[in-house]
């Protein structure tokens, strides 16, 4: 009912009339009218004239099911929802929806996290009201060495979505973190379930600082949010659904292929590390030279002054020379 109630609001510029919403949703005005309660007590700002009709002035920073579903535009990414007011992480979710069979898609986003998951065994911040904490199931056609190139469909979906919407010049740090003014607002972590030569299925997660107002202590160094940059509270639905539309785009091109090469300038373009001195912290042999762009393998190629290395996300961390970038 709330979802067909506010895709009904959103259809027409202005006002809706209760008879048109009976109609469109097959319901009584006692119905119609009750729903709207409901949806103001949730913090919709709602207008009712008589002889006029109802209109949406303006929507909460809720996350909800029923209104991502009412704006989703994608044909497959969300199609199915799982949303959690608190879970411990949703990457454990998906990959337990995963071995219960759920499809290709499946997205499980949670308010909160309290066992949330960074990449290296770092633990990822959860707080409630202030990211976007989900993670998309993927059962694609896929060999494992290749599943890492999901990653950076990822962060391009994220920061093409947050240049859209917001007007702000996200950049991408190699391979997966996106970032503004240098700082990281959002994290993406992609664990796979395979067998030797292909994939069961893959989940990434992806974590969205959305509308934080401080990171405490050697954080606030690394970290920031849309908020902080953008100086405005993002609705975090529409980012969800802009982040969604975004993949699903990228995601068709990587397929087509099975790499990035439809994707790589785009990508390079984003590039926050591209003509910088990078570290790479390679576990056996530390080393340092210019950032020179990706291959369609989604490599780092870096002129160390010997020669140019292609770095594989997998095994190493990026860092700047004096700092994160
Ligand atoms: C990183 O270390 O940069 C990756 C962070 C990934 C965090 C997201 S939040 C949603 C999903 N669930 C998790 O437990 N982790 C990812």
């Amino acid at each position: 009912m709330k979802s067909a109630l506010l895709s009904a609001l959103r259809g027409t510029a202005g006002y809706v009339s209760g008879q048109e919403l009976c109609e469109a949703l097959g319901v009584s005005r006692t119905a119609v009218w009750k729903g709207m309660q409901k949806l103001k007590k949730e913090g919709y700002q709602i207008e009712a004239i008589p002889n006029k009709g109802y209109c949406l002035v303006e929507s909460p920073d809720i996350i909800d099911p029923d209104e991502l579903s009412s704006i989703r535009q994608t044909a497959w990414a969300g199609k199915k929802i799982v949303y959690f007011d608190v879970t411990d992480s949703t990457n454990i979710q998906a990959k337990r929806l995963a071995e219960e069979g759920a499809p290709h898609g499946t997205l499980v986003i949670a308010g909160r996290q309290e066992a949330g998951r960074g990449r290296r065994g770092r633990a990822w911040e959860s707080p409630a009201q202030d990211g976007v904490f989900m993670t998309v199931l993927l059962r694609p056609d896929l060999k494992p060495k290749d599943a890492s190139m999901l990653t950076l469909v990822a962060a391009m979906a994220v920061a093409k979505a947050v240049r859209q919407l917001y007007g702000l010049p996200a950049m991408i740090k190699w391979p997966n973190d996106v970032l503004l003014s240098g700082k990281k607002i959002c994290g993406i972590l992609t664990e796979m379930s395979a067998e030797i030569d292909s994939v069961n299925y893959l989940v990434t997660g992806i974590g969205i600082n959305v509308s934080n107002r401080k990171f405490e202590g050697e954080v606030s160094q690394m970290a920031t949010s849309i908020l902080l940059e953008g100086g405005k509270r993002a609705r975090r639905v529409e980012l969800i659904e802009a982040v969604w539309e975004q993949y699903e785009k990228y995601y068709d091109l990587f397929m087509k292929k099975m790499d990035l090469s439809d994707i790589v300038e785009e990508y390079n373009g984003s590039l926050v590390n591209l003509g910088r001195q990078v570290r790479i912290l390679d576990p056996k042999e530390p080393f340092v030279g210019a950032a020179e762009g990706i291959t369609p393998k989604g490599e780092l190629l870096v002129e160390t002054g010997q020669g140019t290395r292609r770095v594989s996300s997998g095994e190493v961390s990026v860092r700047g020379l004096y700092g994160y970038v």
